[in-house]
């Protein structure tokens, strides 16, 4: 991770290389303060290149200029678009990404354009740490990427804000460096090593793992029918943090559930070749719920946060859970396991009982990669969202807008909910074609009391389906719903303090 701070003296200060963004209006780059002060510097440099139209501030876009006498050696004009969040974002990393291709790239100075707020450095931040980000295989923990210090202009005043922005985006790291992991190095005891190293890091997080003798004391007959075909044993990974003083954090405020399926084959059901080796980013959801922990214990948030995350591996073999196979889980629900590769829902079905059970949270949120019916119907820019309640929907509606990092609401209910229907236990784990996405939320609604509603004293609950989000084409990692979830819950600390 790189070091982040704020500075007050663009010319004063020194680095490797200095970042620009512009917006474009008109089809034309706009000044900024930071733009004229830089141009002042460089003897009119950005004016010519604006003039000459070798920059228009397109998302994107990216110009070099090397600079003579200038305490910066290089300067990257970064196009931001022509306005909303995610033509910046776009701009923030290519930008980034640039600077991060030459070594000489590692000490950073950014100049936002005003007004300056809260919300863009955060999303500054969050590209400036994925920008410098270098896989690295194995180890708990993410290396130091690129970028050893990222200085934004900012006022003082920003500070509180700084700080919270570099623990999101080391919180995403986090998440980037195991979503990454080949599935042999990321296997359920890698991912529990994981969760106690980080709890020795992070103070205030403390982590327990469960493992097959326990789960089957719990009576976890989802989740151990899911890992009965595999050598590797399934964990139930638990992680709290207790940011509030005199609590000893038995309950928890939010609940957070991740699916963690360290590789999924689709078991008997087996997957076709194509692609395949893209499942081992199916535990993303539990490493984005990780890495929100981290960046929760690192924000030391004023709330009680727990976080439930089943890790298993999908396979077929000699042991492994057939179709038909009916199984029980921990509230005691039968399911006829009619698909092997609709595994999710039913490692997700035991974990939601079990952190409703032991935190009794007001809101419960699971992410998961959960169905390739999610990827059909909203691609890789929103994240899928499924709520019984109201208020929490419109909250991560917010919440992901603001850190760009959006989901979009799909229907739950009664209707779609009969397509689970099962002669044999009391619901299916497939649905059948249509609505695939709506009946796997549909599923997992079942394992939770009251529906999620919020009514009644039970808690309000949320599914993300970031089947298509998580990661992209081109096979990279992306932290998915980490901003969203982390920003969620520090807008909650905010408005309701103690
Ligand atoms: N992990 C997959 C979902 C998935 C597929 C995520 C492709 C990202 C890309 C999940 O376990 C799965 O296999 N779901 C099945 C469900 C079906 C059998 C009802 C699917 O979506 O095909
Ligand atoms: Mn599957
Ligand atoms: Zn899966």
């Amino acid at each position: 991770m790189p070091r982040f701070r704020l500075i007050s003296d663009i010319v004063a200060h020194k680095s490797g290389a200095l970042v620009l963004p512009l917006r474009r209006a008109r089809g034309k780059a706009q000044w900024s303060a930071a733009a004229r002060t830089v141009d002042g510097a460089l003897g009119g440099t950005v004016a010519r290149v604006l003039r000459r139209g070798d920059f228009s501030a397109k998302a994107g876009e990216v110009c070099v200029l090397h600079a003579h006498r200038f305490r910066h050696e290089r300067v990257f004009l970064a196009g931001m678009g022509e306005g909303g969040a995610e033509g910046e974002d776009d701009g923030f990393f290519a930008a980034f990404a640039a600077v991060a291709k030459n070594a000489e790239g590692r000490t950073v100075t950014v100049a936002l354009p005003s007004p300056l707020s809260g919300g863009l450095l955060r999303r500054a931040a969050w590209a400036a740490a994925a920008g410098g980000y270098r896989f690295r295989r194995g180890g708990h923990f993410p290396g130091a990427g690129v970028f050893s210090d990222v200085a934004f202009v900012a006022p003082k005043t920003f500070a509180g804000t700084m700080r919270e922005a570099a623990a999101v985006a080391e919180g995403g790291m986090q998440t980037r460096h195991l979503a990454e992991q080949p599935a042999n190095v990321c296997d359920p005891p890698f991912l529990a090593a994981a969760a106690r190293a980080a709890a020795k890091k992070y103070d205030g997080l403390r982590a327990e793992v469960l493992g097959p003798a326990q789960l089957r004391k719990l009576k976890m007959g989802a989740l151990l029918a899911v890992a009965q075909g595999s050598r590797k044993p399934a964990q139930l990974i638990v992680l709290r943090y207790a940011g509030k003083r005199g609590d000893g954090g038995r309950k928890a405020d939010v609940a957070l559930v991740g699916k963690g399926v360290t590789f999924d084959t689709g078991g008997i059901s087996l997957k076709p070749a194509a692609a395949m080796d893209e499942m081992k980013f199916d535990m993303a959801g539990a490493a984005a719920v990780f890495g929100t922990m981290c960046a929760v214990a690192k924000m030391r948030l004023p709330l009680n946060v727990a976080a439930v995350i089943p890790a298993c591996e999908n396979m077929p073999g000699g042991a492994a859970v057939k179709p038909g196979d009916v199984v029980v889980a921990m509230n005691g629900a039968s399911v006829e396991v009619l698909n092997t590769d609709a595994e999710g829902r039913l490692i997700l079905a035991d974990a939601l009982c079990y952190a409703q059970k032991r935190f009794s949270p007001q809101v419960l949120i699971d992410a998961a990669t959960l169905t390739g019916a999610c990827v059909i119907a909203l691609g890789a820019h929103f994240s899928g969202m499924f709520s019984g309640g109201e208020a929490l929907a419109a909250e991560l509606e917010k919440a992901g807008e603001e850190s760009s990092d959006r989901c979009w609401r799909l229907p739950l209910g009664a209707k779609y909910k009969k397509q689970l229907k099962s002669d044999y236990a009391d619901l299916a784990n497939i649905g059948g074609r249509s609505a695939g996405a709506v009946t796997a939320a549909c599923f997992l609604s079942h394992f939770v009391e009251g529906g999620g509603d919020g009514k009644g004293g039970k808690c309000e609950w949320a599914h993300l389906d970031v089947a298509g989000t998580a990661w992209t084409a081109k096979k990279r990692a992306t932290a998915r719903p980490v901003p969203l979830l982390a920003n969620y819950l520090r807008r909650r600390a905010k408005n309701k303090r103690g």
